[in-house]
């Protein structure tokens, strides 16, 4: 049973990215499920939308602060005006095939920018008094691609899995986790990290698989799957994650890495069937069965096989598990995405349209 009534728990936390999909669905539960006050620290890139934070956007204890963390002088106004006592670091340049087309602003933000951000927070803990400096939390949210990828019959990721990013992206990553836990050895930080999988459900961009099948389906455009769509990734819901991730700030061990996992691999064929099933019950399609529209496409370079995580550190240490089946979680993400018509209308801007074209356009059709 996962309690957040620690006294250790936070009053004050700073969240970057939180206009972001995991950021946004952490921010509205610690809103509507906690007492502290959220600094929500953004820079809404295309990917970051305030609309994703519903109820919580105007709350009393929210305060959005529209700020870039490659502005290191913009940090430090954000510690000494906010005196936070937890930060969670969410903000990241997020796609794959993003960091394939333009891999500098993947370094910049993911890399650069967390730096500036472990830097901010290095200067205002030294400063705090004792009590508050034992309290304080670093928190880096960060990603299992960061492992590299899996053959069929490989073992899980686990927290002792040595990195081997493939992308521009999970270099970046990498290269960010790298740095925070040099903060810790080197300087004392208190910081913790998660690496979780794929996750879903809804505000998520609909540049990401399952909701960009979901719409275009629903549109009656192809379903552009990479190669074969027998590379396989594990599914987690992102409010189990959100719920993980406040777990291990309240009990985390300073210093110490969890990975976060759905407990649900599957191809991405599958997923693309399954959402297609749902669809032909939910929304039937005149014409024929949504499955129709699958298309085999132009492989992602360098597309990484197989994820899968051992969840044993944190299911053991912190009695954390998910709650979510991904049938029923895939199952409500769809009826999301056919509810809220009005959110997915002004994502789907210029912009969107114009990143369509540069990562499908070129995409030969496979027989
Ligand atoms: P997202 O792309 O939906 O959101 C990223 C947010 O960060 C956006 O709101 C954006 O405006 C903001 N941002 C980007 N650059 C910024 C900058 N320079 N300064 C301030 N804000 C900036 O991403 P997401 O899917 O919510 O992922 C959140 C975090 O979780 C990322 O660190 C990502 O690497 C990690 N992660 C994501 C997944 C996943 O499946 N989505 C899985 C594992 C790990
Ligand atoms: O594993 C965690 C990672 O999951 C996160 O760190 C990333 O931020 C997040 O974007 C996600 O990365 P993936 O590359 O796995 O997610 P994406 O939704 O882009 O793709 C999922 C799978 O679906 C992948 O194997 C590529 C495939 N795919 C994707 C798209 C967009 C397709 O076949 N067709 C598509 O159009």
């Amino acid at each position: 049973m996962v309690s957040f009534t620690s006294i250790n728990w936070p009053n004050r936390i700073l969240v970057t990215g939180g206009a972001g999909f995991i950021g946004s669905a952490l921010v509205r539960q610690l809103i509507a499920e906690t007492d502290s006050t959220v600094i929500n620290v953004d820079a809404l890139t295309y990917a970051g939308n305030p609309e994703s934070l519903a109820e919580a956007r105007h709350h009393p204890r929210h305060v959005f602060e529209q700020e870039d963390i490659r502005n290191r002088p913009a940090l430090d106004r954000l510690f000494r005006e906010h005196r936070p006592d937890a930060v969670m670091h969410l903000a990241a340049e997020s796609h794959v095939d993003r960091s394939i087309e333009g891999p500098a602003a993947f370094i910049e933000t993911n890399v650069t920018g967390t730096q500036n951000l472990l830097e901010a927070a290095r200067e205002y803990w030294q400063a705090l008094e004792p009590a508050a400096r034992e309290r304080f939390r670093f928190h880096h949210i960060s990603t299992d691609e960061v492992y590299g990828d899996l053959g069929p019959n490989d073992p899980a990721f686990t927290e002792e899995t040595p990195y081997a990013p493939s992308s521009p992206y999970s270099a970046s990553k990498a290269g960010s986790d790298h740095l925070v836990r040099a903060w810790h050895h080197t300087y004392g930080l208190p910081v913790l990290l998660t690496n979780c999988s794929n996750n879903y459900g809804p505000y998520q961009f609909p540049e990401k698989l399952i909701p960009l099948m979901i719409l275009n389906a629903l549109e009656g455009k192809p379903l552009p799957v990479y190669g074969q769509g027998d590379n396989v990734r594990d599914w987690l819901h992102v409010e189990d994650h959100a719920q993980a991730l406040r777990r291990v700030l309240e009990a985390g061990r300073p210093g110490r890495t969890y990975n976060i996992g759905g407990r649900a691999e599957r191809t991405n064929l599958e997923v693309v069937h399954a959402i297609c099933a749902h669809l032909d019950e939910l929304r039937p399609r005149p014409s024929g069965r949504h499955e129709a529209l699958i298309q085999f496409v132009t492989d992602r370079p360098g597309h990484d096989r197989r994820y899968a995580i051992d969840d044993s550190r944190i299911s053991q240490e912190l009695d954390w598990q998910p709650q979510e089946s991904f049938e029923s979680g895939l199952r409500r993400t769809v009826e999301w995405y056919l509810e809220n018509t009005e959110w997915v209308q002004r994502v789907q801007s210029g912009a969107y349209r114009e990143w369509l074209e540069t990562n499908y356009g070129h995409r030969g059709v496979a027989e």
